[in-house]
């Protein structure tokens, strides 16, 4: 065999699961502890959902948005433990956490065009020394072949009241209620898609976060990577 088909793939990650589970601050503190890089995929269906706003393109656009997809013009920049995200050029890291950016972002990711264009560019974060990647479909479409799938997840109740003290950290401010309704409608659009639907793979490691704080998570993950993935 050829040396070049020997060579390993970098090792990935995958971590999945529905809004409000923990898996941004987690992924985040776990690619930063392996020194390994971050794909925040979630950011990538905002971006389309704000860049579709801003062109005055309506969710029922498929062929218009996946285009758009196709050639989103998005930079995510590193700064120390941050990163800040442009889309045509501006900086929209803030503009994309809001409620509508979200709800928007579970719209466009329902269109399986939409879907198609966005897989290799997430699959181009797969760099050394590895990654971490962050979504709904990491472990079953974008990235099966990864050294170890967790699914995250918590009670509708807990993952409403974190959403809404992140939200509130923020500065914005929404009714607990609202935002509850509103994430069981997310997560009923995100699991009853005809593509790519919110589940966790068979082969998965799931963890419930109900009561736990986000270092006792990071700490489970990362020991399940030193026994899975750097032996
Ligand atoms: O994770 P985040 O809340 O940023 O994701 C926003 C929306 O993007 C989700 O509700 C989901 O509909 C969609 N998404 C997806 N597949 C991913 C990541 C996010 O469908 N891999």
């Amino acid at each position: 065999m050829s040396e070049a088909g020997l060579t390993r793939p970098p090792p990935v990650l995958a971590i999945d699961g529905p809004g409000g589970a923990g898996k941004g601050a987690v992924s985040r503190l776990v690619a930063g502890r392996l020194g390994w890089h971050l794909l925040d995929s979630g950011a990538l269906y905002r971006l389309v959902a704000l860049d579709a706003r801003q062109r005055g393109l309506g969710f029922e656009a498929e062929q218009a948005l996946a285009e758009l997809a196709a050639r989103l013009d998005a930079r995510f920049q590193s700064q120390g433990d941050q990163t800040r995200i442009l889309l045509n050029g501006l900086d929209v890291t803030e503009a994309i956490r809001s409620e509508a950016a979200g709800d928007g972002a579970s719209r466009v990711a329902a269109v399986p065009g939409v879907r198609q264009s966005l897989v290799e560019r997430q699959r181009q974060f797969r760099q050394l020394p590895g990654l971490v990647a962050d979504g709904r479909d990491m472990g079953g479409v974008i990235f099966p072949d990864a050294a170890l799938k967790v699914f995250l997840t918590a009670s509708l109740e807990e993952r409403a009241l974190r959403r809404h003290k992140q939200l509130k950290d923020k500065g914005i401010d929404v009714s607990l209620s609202a935002l509850s309704r509103d994430m069981v409608e997310r997560d009923r659009r995100d699991s009853a898609r005809a593509i790519a639907p919110l589940k966790a793979c068979d082969d998965a490691r799931i963890l419930d976060t109900t009561g736990m704080d986000v270092p006792a998570v990071v700490a489970i993950v990362l020991e399940w990577v030193a026994e899975r993935v750097v032996p």
